[in-house]
């Protein structure tokens, strides 16, 4: 069993980060995305992963991964370049894959239960693919599955007005080299891309038999900043975190908290976790540090009130406001404006940021 990892794609609900940076490299609880997925991949015994790249972010992700000894996998990329559709993304796998059966992982998704059962669950018959899924409130948002009372896969339909299950296709699948056949004769859908539902579909109709498992834990697309949030609450609730770095006499610190060796939580500094503090970055006496935060490297937060949010790094916050529900990118500065302006805020905002104030 091989491993393809899809890592292009556009990422636009995802801007302004993704303006500079492939989306699955955007850290919750101060961990690229990517990595829960190769650390998925390698637990259910996969290690030999093809990652596929887009046009954006090619280099970034190829300096984290490496050749994936790191992480004890062995990674080969696969440049699929402009986005036309996972079935496509897919095909662009065929030579590595080259006849083995492959889990295809979207490299945006992280599952708190991993994909072993998934695996499992496939090898232990004899289906074209097998599929992950999960009840969801709004079942039209998704492709959804039909299933008889056997738990068969009869049907797949992409967002569909009258969805006839609640089960969503969530981003992992498992496909025989039968999908490869399909694929290649697949014709773009009314978007334009090539579809893994068609192609699934394709396999059905070809008298093959799909594999269904129901993923029970949670499961987050982090395809939106609101994702992105939600996937670091979850993250940051369940695991164990090390305080390794420093916290002064004086520091108020209450939960679990992460603290990177060269991180510093400074005397008169409040923070209460779960909270990540990643290297370099220090928080200096009169700041707040709510619940649910990560704070990514080389920072620094002087004054300011944060909770509920996600620092990407090598930032400076010394505002004496209230930051929460928030996604800072690399770099960021957040200031208070002078006081001899009149009132009001000083914006410098990136094409299609939202802002609530
Ligand atoms: P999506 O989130 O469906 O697509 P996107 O990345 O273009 O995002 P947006 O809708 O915000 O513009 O993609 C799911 C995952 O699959 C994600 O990790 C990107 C990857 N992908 C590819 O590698 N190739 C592709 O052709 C597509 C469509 C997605």
């Amino acid at each position: 069993m091989k491993g393809v990892l899809l890592s292009g794609g556009t990422g636009s609900r995802l801007r302004p980060i993704t303006h500079t940076g492939p989306k699955q490299l955007v850290p919750v609880a101060n961990k690229p995305v990517l990595e829960y997925a190769i650390e998925d991949l390698k637990e259910a015994n996969i290690t030999e992963i093809g990652v596929v790249l887009g046009n954006k972010g090619r280099e970034e992700i190829q300096e984290l991964l490496g050749d994936g000894s790191e992480y004890g996998v062995d990674i080969t990329y696969i440049v699929q370049g402009n986005p036309l559709g996972l079935a496509h993304a897919a095909g662009c796998a065929r030579d590595f894959v080259n006849g083995d059966d492959f889990v295809m992982y979207l490299g945006d998704n992280i599952l708190n239960e991993g994909i072993s059962d998934l695996v499992e669950s496939f090898e232990a018959g004899k289906y074209g693919a097998g599929i992950a899924l999960q009840a969801v409130d709004y079942p039209g948002q998704f492709g959804v599955v039909d299933i008889d009372d056997d738990q068969n896969v009869t049907g797949l339909v992409e967002k569909p007005d009258d969805p006839p299950t609640d089960l969503a296709l969530i981003g992992m699948y498992v496909f025989s080299p039968a999908i490869f056949d399909a694929i290649e004769r697949l014709e773009p859908s009314w978007r334009g891309e090539l579809e893994i539902t068609d192609a699934i579909h394709l396999l059905l109709d070809d008298g093959y038999e799909i594999d269904s498992h129901v993923v029970t834990g949670w499961w987050k697309d982090t395809g939106k900043p609101e994702d992105i949030l939600e996937a670091n609450r979850l993250v940051l609730e369940e695991t164990t975190l090390e305080r390794r770095g420093t916290v002064e006499d004086g520091a108020e610190t209450k939960g679990r908290i992460e603290l990177a060796e060269s991180a510093v939580i400074e005397d008169g500094a409040v923070v209460r976790g779960p909270v990540s503090i990643a290297d370099d970055t220090v928080v200096k006496s009169g700041t707040y540090v709510g619940p649910y935060t990560s704070l990514g490297p080389n920072s620094t937060l002087d004054g300011i009130h944060i909770e509920n949010s996600v620092v990407i790094g090598d930032s400076t916050l010394t505002a004496s406001g209230r930051i929460v529900d928030s996604l800072l990118g690399r770099c960021t500065n957040v200031e208070s404006a002078d006081d001899h302006l009149p009132e009001g805020r000083r914006l410098v905002v990136g094409e299609n940021s939202q802002l609530k104030l």
